[in-house]
């Protein structure tokens, strides 16, 4: 036998017990004629102890042992003289009598403690051993449970897992796909999921009525700390719904993950904002609610008083930091380069420090006269002591700077507890995005979504202006999940494909299917998906989604453990028809 306990298990309860252990020796410490040995697995470590004077051989063995070694021992637990407050275990500790030595390791190429000297890419590498620390094995076991009361619940609520294909035609959610070439159709390619969209709308159509998965996704595109080319998704669609019951439902989801994984409880409702209330007031689509700072527009008080910058602006506006009027010069430039960065792209900054004693200083004093800073005080509704900064320009991009100015101020200020979740769902999103580059519209969420039914008329006219049945769950400023009602009817379905430019070939071609299946019969329905690894990082106050997933890729999109992507041999090339262009430019 390997074991009667595992090395979490002992307590002062179990002394006196004759038990048999088997883990990885995770220290070795030598202390004067003993020799104490943290035994460590999945659920804990125990200390083990060797003792020269009662037997010498067995303590000489101990002392040999080194890091990571795997080992069986029989001996008696007995209670500590120095007890370890900080281990479940630490009242006790095993006078061992025997020791096997299972299995001899190599010195592991990092301390396999909770804080390690290895770094990312080599943890990456060993992630086998990188799984016998705690922060990474804590979070599988984290994201274990996080999926379980996502099964409990949506199967009281009658929902049906049920699995779909992973080599389909391409999807559209707006990412690369990733293609598989064919051996059987030479020259032709299977694309993988971008999401099960399709699929869980014909699970609709064939009656299912509530479906759900956890899935993987593929998409090909630009690495973020919260994107990851393969991740997983909790996928879920529901038949004869609205908007309220869909997000009612999942809303319930939200609330049961928090209070079975985290014992955290919600009262009431979470928010719902619009998404043209969360572009003016948060600069963003999915704003970060632990803290206020609200951005307010300008214009109206800012212009017309000889400032060219503002007077020229399309957009004026400022959010206001409390007590922050006491930020030096050093600070103050600090932040101005924060703006400047370019993938901020403001022009610059404005400040205003509204003193202690009332009075105003600013980076436009030349400009503006006391009253004048007052007034704008007052739009924000500031005290003395705050800080207002401003940044003007085009629209778009001043919100989009207010937003990395807003959040970065939250951050220096602690105000965005890890240990504080607050969620809201972002609804009524544009249906369509323009793109300047390809000068034709695009879908936000995807080429199913339904417009809302009184926007419908812009439809032809106005399209830019037609809000969608979409909506995002947001938690700390993390779009953790989206969906929306869809298209069921097919003359609609068709205006959409026409508006995102596919010719009447073109739609039939990548999405023939669907539009078959509406025709026998499609029920109204709608759903959404949630980001699993992001909902996971985020329960485990991790800043990236690769501490959640168990194996994942590095920045590159390369498994660093296995080695891929790799070349494959020419014989397999030639099976499915390709061949590797070798001028790579
Ligand atoms: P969407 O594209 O918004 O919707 O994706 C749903 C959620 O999946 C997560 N997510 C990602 N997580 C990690 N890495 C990625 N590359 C990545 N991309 C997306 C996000 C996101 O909110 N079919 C629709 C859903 C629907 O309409 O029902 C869809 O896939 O948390």
């Amino acid at each position: 036998m390997y074991r009667t306990h595992h090395c979490g298990a002992l307590r002062i309860d179990d002394v006196n017990k004759k038990v048999t252990l088997s883990g990885w020796v995770q220290r070795v410490r030598k202390l004067g004629g003993m020799t104490f040995i943290d035994l460590r697995d999945r659920y804990g470590i125990t200390q083990l102890v060797f003792d020269m004077e009662t037997n010498a051989a067995l303590a000489e063995q101990a002392n040999k042992l080194g890091r990571e070694f795997v080992v069986r021992v029989e001996g008696t637990v007995v209670e500590r003289t120095s007890k370890n407050p900080d281990l479940p275990t630490g009242d006790i500790e095993i006078i061992i009598e025997k020791l096997d030595i299972i299995k001899a390791s190599e010195v592991p190429p990092f301390t396999i403690e909770d804080e390690s000297d290895g770094g990312e890419e080599l943890r990456m590498k060993y992630r086998y051993l990188d799984i016998r620390r705690n922060p990474v094995k804590d979070a599988l076991i984290l994201r274990h449970k996080v999926a379980k009361a996502v099964r409990n619940y949506l199967d009281d609520n009658d929902f049906v897992e049920a699995e779909t294909p992973y080599l389909i035609k391409s999807t559209p959610e707006g990412a690369r796909d990733f293609v598989v070439p064919s051996r059987l159709s030479p020259g032709e390619f299977y694309a993988l999921p971008q999401s099960p969209q399709v699929f869980k709308q014909l699970f609709m159509v064939g009656g299912l009525d509530r479906y759900y998965q956890i899935v993987k996704c593929f998409r090909d595109e630009d690495f973020r700390a919260d994107r990851q080319p393969e991740f997983t998704q909790i996928d879920c669609e529901m038949s004869f719904v609205t908007q309220d019951e869909v997000i009612k439902m999942f809303s319930g989801m939200a609330k049961y993950i928090f209070k079975t994984v985290k014992g955290i409880e919600f009262e009431g409702d979470f928010p719902v904002m619009t998404y043209e209330e969360a572009m003016n007031s948060y600069g963003s689509d999915k704003p970060d609610l632990r803290f206020g700072m609200k951005i307010h527009q300008l214009n109206s008080v800012a212009q017309g008083k000889g400032f060219k910058v503002f007077d020229d602006a399309e957009y004026i506006g400022g959010i206001c930091a409390e007590a922050c009027a006491n930020y030096s010069r050093k600070q103050l430039d600090k932040l101005i380069d924060f703006v400047k960065k370019p993938q901020i792209g403001a022009k610059g900054l404005v400040y205003v420090k509204y003193n202690e004693d009332g009075s105003f200083k600013s980076s436009v004093d030349k400009f503006y006269s006391q009253d004048d800073l007052k007034k704008w005080a007052e739009v924000f509704g500031a005290k003395p002591g705050d800080l207002i900064l401003l940044i003007s320009g085009e629209k778009n991009n001043s919100l989009n700077a207010l937003n990395e100015l807003r959040l970065e101020m939250g951050e220096r200020l602690g105000l965005r507890d890890k240990n504080k979740f607050v969620a809201l769902w972002v609804v009524d999103f544009p249906l369509l995005e323009w793109d300047e580059e390809s000068k034709r519209f695009h879908a936000m969420h995807h080429p199913f979504t339904s417009p809302k039914e009184e926007d419908m008329h812009l439809l032809d006219t106005e399209a830019e202006k037609v809000r969608a049945n979409a909506y995002d769950f947001v938690i700390n400023g993390v779009e953790i999940g989206g969906g929306s009602i869809r298209i069921f009817d097919n003359k609609l379905q068709h205006k959409m494909f026409d508006l995102l430019g596919f010719t009447p070939e073109e739609a039939e071609a990548q999405f023939g299917f669907l539009m078959e299946a509406f025709k026998y019969g499609a029920p109204p329905h709608g759903g959404a998906a949630f980001g699993l690894d992001r909902w996971v990082a985020l329960l485990n106050g991790s800043d990236s989604i690769r501490d959640v997933i168990a194996f994942p890729k590095n920045n590159a999109g390369r498994d660093i453990m296995m080695d891929a992507p790799a070349p494959v041999a020419k014989e397999q090339l030639e099976e499915l028809s390709l061949s590797i262009r070798q001028n790579k430019e």
